[in-house]
């Protein structure tokens, strides 16, 4: 039987806020156990395309496939259930819910052991964490790593980390990195990033630009694209005459 290498697919996917595209025709092909990262400027779409995978936004059409099946008109409840997980851009923040206790809800087997190790692996000393809790006596940069730790427990088939790595001190960074790493072990990750340093860590990458993709390929080749040739966008006066004279000449 013919296995597909593919975790997640999206198939046209679109999203359109009363007139205003926010992203459209976004084909992307996740495949199995690799870090595919997701670039592109501010207000590029990048983070609405997570919320619309998770189902926090409703597409204006399109598909989204699950290992083949299709999630589109699942809630987000039966897509984590289905293996699909997501961290925010912004740090999470959970009242009265302590570091420990938050972790408990995320892991899969009953040993302590196991969450004292993942917040190791995102260089966070358990004896100074465990107790606090997850709220904004954490600074943003401590929260975004306890909720890598949490996703690292969790082991989902494919984790969806918008700018995990923001606020994240230089030497945290490698840490940070290297959780991701553990976490495509289990699964797949869907990385939005800013940093050339994550881009190193991923298998694929995708160029967004204005709610299109512009180009998928070898992470060091879209990158060196993105940072050197693409310019076009930068007309304001005209971006979207920009942007179509862009895919033509990508195509
Ligand atoms: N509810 C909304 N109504 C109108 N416009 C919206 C809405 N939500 C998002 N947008 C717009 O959609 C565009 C894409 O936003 P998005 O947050 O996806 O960008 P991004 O690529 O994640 O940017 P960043 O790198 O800054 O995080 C932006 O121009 C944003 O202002
Ligand atoms: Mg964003």
């Amino acid at each position: 039987m013919f296995m597909s290498k593919l975790i997640l697919e999206t198939v046209n996917l679109t999203l359109k806020i009363e007139d205003k595209i926010i992203f459209q025709n976004i084909n992307l092909k996740i495949e199995k156990g690799t870090i595919h990262a997701l670039i592109g400027v501010n207000g590029c779409g990048k983070s609405s395309i997570a919320s619309v995978l998770m189902g926090l936004k409703k597409p204006s059409s399109g598909e989204i496939l699950l290992e083949g099946e299709s999630i589109v008109d699942l809630s987000i409840t039966e897509r984590a259930q289905k293996g699909l997980t997501l961290a925010w851009q912004e740090p999470v923040r959970f009242e009265g819910l302590s570091v420990k206790d938050y972790l408990s809800i995320s892991r899969k087997t009953k040993n302590e052991k196991s969450i004292k190790d993942a917040l190791e692996s995102v260089g966070l000393i358990s004896e100074k964490y465990l107790e606090r809790f997850v709220d904004d006596t954490l600074s943003g940069g401590e929260r975004k790593r306890v909720e890598l730790a949490s996703i690292l427990l969790m082991k989902p088939k494919v984790a969806i980390l918008d700018e995990i790595d923001s606020g994240v001190d230089f030497i945290g960074i490698d840490k940070v990195l290297d959780t991701i790493r553990k976490i495509a072990q289990n699964g797949s990750v869907l990385l939005i990033t800013h940093q050339d340093e994550f881009l190193k860590i991923a298998d694929k990458a995708t160029l967004i630009c204005n709610g299109n993709i512009l180009r998928t390929g070898e992470p060091q080749e879209i990158s060196k694209f993105y940072r050197y040739e693409c310019t076009y966008c930068v007309d304001e006066n005209n971006p979207d005459l920009a942007l179509e004279e862009l895919l033509n000449v990508n195509r």
